[in-house]
């Protein structure tokens, strides 16, 4: 099949079973296309849409964005997670203000200096908006790919990483690459998906080679599972009357940034702790413990939650905090484990 043949048959797929009515794609702008292409670095189309509509109420433009804090940045993205993503934005904000008058570059170069846009994100944000003609290589390109030329390699080999780009450079048509762009992208989540592919329905079955050898389920080839190391981490759960004490994390902690409720990795520690503040443990109650997935860890999460019925001593003991209010929550970036801790108290309507 020619390159020509490739494009034109993901041309009209696109045409007509394409992803066209999605928030961002909606009276495009170079912003919206930006922030949408942040967000679905790592995350599935439909988790990210009810955060792309909030943020675009919360800052609509980059002017908007420039001016607030980043804990208002995190504040929206909670739970999103991959939290660095949101500092990216805000780093962005300031230097686009600074050094493009607050309008956001139309160059690559210029897009793929911004902290947290590689390649194939700068590629992403200037075809989606502008048409303009650069290749784009996310996993699920990668994966099209990969099982259409019968390559063996994973997704995540590097060499092979250059090879694809090479591929892809020489596929992408010059006229209508946003389309072809983003026909790939919802190609490889639509259709040509992780398992169970559905070749019957893919424009290029006739041709792809894993299609032919029914052997898909071998392309790409799969890293060796993953043994995620567990962490522990206990929670101490204050609550004085409708709030909650939380602690900005360090840039050491995991969640930097985000407000978290004093934690510490063993039961121990966090005993001493309690003990030097003088907050008296014995009304301290251990609640239903879950587990949170990284990308590189489990967390086990032992919540241990303490009514405190006075706060007088609390303060004596300087310790930095703030009190979440329940009922008048601050904005702030909250790790998706609290938010769930804080929920079953607002659950039981505090
Ligand atoms: N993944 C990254 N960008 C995307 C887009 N524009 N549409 C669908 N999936 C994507």
């Amino acid at each position: 099949m020619t390159k020509y043949f490739f494009s034109q048959l993901i041309i009209n797929w696109y045409h007509k079973h394409g992803r066209k009515n999605l928030p961002w794609q909606k009276n495009k702008t170079l912003y919206k296309i930006w922030i949408s292409e942040i967000m679905l670095q790592q995350t599935q189309v439909k988790f990210v849409i009810p955060y792309f509509q909030k943020f675009m109420l919360y800052f609509p433009d980059i002017n908007t964005l420039n001016q607030s804090t980043l804990d208002n940045i995190l504040y929206v993205w909670s739970g999103l997670g991959y939290y660095n993503r949101a500092k990216n934005i805000h780093r962005s904000a300031k230097i686009i203000t600074k050094e493009y008058n607050g309008i956001f570059p139309n160059q690559f170069i210029n897009v793929i200096k911004l902290p947290g846009i590689g390649r194939s994100t700068a590629g992403a944000i200037l075809s989606l908006s502008l048409n303009f003609h650069y290749p784009i290589l996310d996993g699920n390109v990668k994966r099209i790919l990969i099982r259409y030329y019968g390559i063996i390699s994973s997704l995540t080999d590097k060499t092979t990483e250059k090879k694809l780009w090479n591929i892809i450079e020489s596929i992408t048509p010059i006229h209508h690459t946003g389309q072809f762009n983003q026909g790939m992208m919802d190609l490889g989540s639509l259709i040509c998906t992780r398992i169970k592919p559905k070749c019957k329905f893919c424009p290029l079955n006739i041709k792809c080679i894993i299609n032919i050898k029914k052997e898909w389920d071998h392309y790409p080839i799969k890293n060796t599972k993953k043994i995620y190391p567990k962490k522990t981490s206990y929670f101490i759960v204050i609550r004085y009357k409708n709030n909650f004490w939380l602690t900005k994390n360090t840039k050491k902690d995991i969640w930097k940034n985000l407000f978290c409720f004093p934690k510490f990795d063993d039961e121990k520690k966090a005993l001493i702790w309690l003990k030097e503040k003088k907050i008296n443990i014995n009304t301290s109650q251990k609640m239903i413990s879950f587990t949170h997935k990284f990308s590189h860890f489990i967390l086990y999460i032992q919540p241990i939650f303490i009514q405190l019925t006075n706060i007088l001593n609390f303060h004596q003991y300087n310790i930095e905090g703030i009190w979440y209010d329940l009922k008048n929550p601050q904005y702030i970036g909250l790790p998706q484990p609290v938010q769930k801790i804080l929920d079953i108290f607002k659950k039981d309507n505090v």
